[in-house]
């Protein structure tokens, strides 16, 4: 079995289809890209395989990633996928980040949803700011996103 599997993906916006039977196989170590004019559903399939589908917004057909069934998945079982099998990179910072919070406690977040806490949490919070090269660890964390 596939590590991610996508068959016959349907996403609508109550009667208007926005994704049509869309169907892909994923195995472990492959990359796939997806390649449409603007419009053509790249970031709905895409929101739909996290589970993060928009409300108003419904998925039919079936997505299983790491053996997990995501079509009509409850929250918990998604947040046991999210941030391990699967993570979104997404398009625009500005849009994607909160901009009333603060950067080191939006990277801080779904680390404390994975149990860290205290001295771990801040030295796991600068740990990964240093990867990206932003090395001003007390500065940038206390910035906000347009800083
Ligand atoms: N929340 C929403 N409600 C209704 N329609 C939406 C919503 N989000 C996106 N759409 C529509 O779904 C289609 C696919 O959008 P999208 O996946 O963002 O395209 P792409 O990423 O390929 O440019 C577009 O026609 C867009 O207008
Ligand atoms: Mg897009």
């Amino acid at each position: 079995m596939s590590l991610l599997s996508v068959s016959d993906l349907t996403i609508r916006a109550d009667e208007k289809i926005l994704v049509d039977r869309l169907s892909f196989d994923l195995d472990e170590g492959e990359r796939i890209g997806l390649i449409g004019e603007s419009g053509s559903g790249k970031s709905l399939t895409t929101l739909a395989i996290m589970g993060l589908l928009p409300p108003g917004l419904t998925a039919e057909g079936s997505i299983v990633l790491d053996g997990t069934e995501i079509v009509g998945a409850r929250e918990r079982t998604l947040n046991r996928i999210r941030g391990r099998a699967a993570a979104p990179v997404f398009q625009e910072p500005r849009t994607a980040l909160d901009p009333l919070m603060r950067v080191g406690a939006q990277i801080a977040e779904p680390l404390r949803l994975r149990g860290a806490r205290g001295s771990a949490l801040k030295r796991a919070v600068g740990d990964l700011l240093a990867q990206v090269a932003l090395a001003d660890e007390n500065r940038i964390s206390r910035a906000f996103p347009h800083e």
